[in-house]
């Protein structure tokens, strides 16, 4: 599996957000999308995912590619048929459903994940199946998130921000649950602020400035460089 983004360029109404922002992903990997507030990582996961154009949005240049085909103009609906499963920013858990409703509202079968694995792998939404999305914490609220997008069995999981406003046991209980999945060989692409944490996860990692790649490269070459981390991170 490849997912291959090249000088992507997107825009709401008249505000061009995104002016070239490149990166790729392989079989196995785990590459995080860095950057400040507004730099344009959710806008960037909503154009792999099609999701631009319901949220007032376009794509206006540049190539997304799944396994060389061409992804912008697809429903996301087919995009996630596909193979690309989406944790979005601010979990949008379904509230008026149950654990369980949630789990199976948008599932896909034939692979790792049933009901019975996200169970397995997550105990707490096993005790928690009859309970609506709105009577969960927010650690629950992200796991089911997370178990939600699994039951789609993708072959690149998306995960936008999944530690954020979540106390530090339960971040530290995300970033288990995420090397598990890495050490399975799950592709992920992350969007996560915890620096210390991804450049321990992560294979890869890519920095947006304004709409734009403006740096890749290795845990190894961020850690090696304070300037970038101060100039594009803040840190
Ligand atoms: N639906 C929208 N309509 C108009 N402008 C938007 C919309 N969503 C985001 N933007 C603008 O696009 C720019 C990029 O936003 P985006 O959400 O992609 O950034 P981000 O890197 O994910 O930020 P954060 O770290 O705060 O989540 C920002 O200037 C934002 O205000
Ligand atoms: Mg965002």
């Amino acid at each position: 599996m490849s997912l291959v983004v090249e000088g992507l360029r997107a825009a709401y109404g008249e505000s061009q957000v995104l002016q070239g922002v490149s990166l790729t992903i392989g079989a196995g990997e785990v590459v995080t999308l860095l950057g400040r507030n507004g730099m344009g990582k959710t806008t960037t996961v909503r154009a792999v995912m099609g999701l631009l154009p319901g949220m007032g949005g376009r794509v206006t240049g540049g190539r997304i590619e799944w396994d060389g085909v061409a992804l912008p103009g697809l429903a996301p609906y087919r995009i996630g048929r596909m193979g690309l499963g989406l944790v979005p920013e601010g979990r949008l858990v379904f509230p008026r459903l149950t654990v369980e409703e949630n789990l199976t509202a948008t599932a896909r079968a034939g692979g790792r994940w049933s009901l019975d694995a996200v169970y397995q792998f997550f105990p707490r939404l096993a005790e928690r199946r009859r309970n609506m999305g709105s009577q969960l914490s927010g650690g629950e609220q992200q796991m089911l998130a997370i178990g939600r997008a699994l039951m789609t069995n993708p072959r690149l999981l998306l995960l936008d921000e999944a530690t954020e406003g979540l106390a530090p046991l339960i971040r530290a209980e995300i970033w288990a649950v995420l090397a598990a999945l890495k050490a399975e060989g799950q592709a992920i692409l992350l969007i996560d602020k915890n620096l210390a944490a991804v450049m321990r996860l992560a294979d890869r990692h890519v920095v947006v400035e304004k709409g734009r790649t403006v740096w890749s490269g290795t845990s190894e070459g961020l850690a090696a460089s304070p300037e970038l981390r101060e100039t594009y991170l803040h840190l």
